[in-house]
């Protein structure tokens, strides 16, 4: 039995590991969680109480990630601005939250001697051409395209020096985009669900080309559990569950497990700097540590998603109008 901080507890893919951690092993769970607007506290109803607490707080903050750390065995640390679109109109908040808190984290680990794991995303690599057949690995040159992914970058290069410099005992992964239970309804695949469950049609970027590398955030979850146990101290593990699809595929997917026409969609204006194709080579960590993702198959991974947006509208209502009336404004 372990004692996790878990930074970003209360967001889309913290909260998806909080759940697997409670039903897979015996660790206690501490969420440290701004709850800004893409944290929620109902993402963590019905864990159990004995089991896992909510602190509300926030990751730069010394004061408060300092005596969290001192008494955990691990930090697995998710907490991060991470919308792109958002870090268009207002970087600020991703340097504060993703360099300086991620600085704080590390401070803190290096203080009390405690592992570390980051987690990161495959963006900080850049795009790659649709019709280059290679893959993202873990020698991959880093080269961020946005305010988001820059940042991500900065804080993984942290990571690497601390161990290097500070012998902190720290892994890190970079995943690529994860769908499923908890997801804000700003984002692509939720985004395109509910618009569906409430009667609105679903809208695609551009020509609906880009390519991303879809899992589902259990896997990613069950592989950032493998690396905690089993992964090397200053090793990077990229996590990937060989999931390509174009976003048009993603929306007509989404469409016809609706039961409707699968052109029942909108074109809106792209988003500025639109990464073209994001794809992972995940061999390190199935070779090395032996990890095999469950939702092999993107389809039923994205039934099931949408089954658990249609049964848990009360999760995701409340922000909904907010969400497209924003979009609204752009034009998307
Ligand atoms: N979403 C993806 O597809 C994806 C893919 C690969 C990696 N990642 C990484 O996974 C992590 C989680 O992503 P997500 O999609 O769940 O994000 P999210 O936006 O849904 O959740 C982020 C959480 O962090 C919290 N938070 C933000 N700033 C904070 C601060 N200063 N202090 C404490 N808490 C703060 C928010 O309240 C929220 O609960 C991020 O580090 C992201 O870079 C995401």
């Amino acid at each position: 039995m372990a004692r996790l901080l878990v930074t970003g507890g209360a967001g889309f893919i913290g909260s998806n590991f909080v759940h697997h951690v409670i039903a897979h092993t015996d660790h206690t769970v501490t969420v440290l969680d701004k709850l800004t607007y893409a944290g929620n506290r109902a993402s963590l109803a019905g864990l159990p109480e004995d089991r896992v607490r909510l602190v509300v707080g926030d990751i730069a903050d010394a004061a408060v990630v300092d005596p969290l750390v001192a008494e955990a065995d691990a930090v697995v640390h998710y907490a991060a601005e991470s919308h792109n679109d958002n870090s268009l109109h207002d970087p600020r908040p991703f340097l504060d939250t993703n360099i300086i808190g991620t600085y704080t984290l590390l401070e803190a680990a290096r203080r009390h001697d405690v592992r570390f794991h980051h987690i990161s995303t495959d963006e900080v690599y850049g795009d790659l051409e649709l019709d280059d057949p290679a893959r993202f690995t873990e020698s991959t040159p880093y080269n961020p395209s946005s305010p988001y992914s820059s940042t991500k970058a900065g804080s993984d290069l942290l990571v690497r020096a601390w161990v290097r410099s500070f012998g902190v005992r720290a892994t890190i992964s970079n995943c690529s985009n994860n769908y499923g239970p908890y997801q804000h309804v700003e984002k692509f695949i939720p985004r395109q669900i509910t618009n569906v469950l409430r009667g609105i049609r679903p809208k695609l970027y551009g020509t609906g080309e880009n390519v991303r590398d879809w899992i589902h955030a259990d896997d990613h979850s069950s592989a950032v559990l493998t690396i905690l146990d089993k992964g090397e101290i200053g090793q990077t593990y990229l996590i990937g569950a060989d999931g390509e699809k174009d976003n048009k595929t993603v929306v007509e997917l989404i469409l016809q497990l609706s039961g409707q026409p699968t052109d029942a969609y909108d074109l809106v204006t792209d988003r500025p700097g639109h990464d073209l194709r994001y794809a992972i080579d995940s061999t390190k960590l199935r070779t090395e540590l032996g990890w095999v993702p469950t939702y092999g198959d993107f389809e039923s991974g994205l039934a099931a998603t949408m089954d658990w947006y249609r049964d848990n509208e009360s999760w995701w209502a409340p922000t909904k109008d907010g969400v497209e009336a924003f979009y609204a404004s752009k034009g998307q």
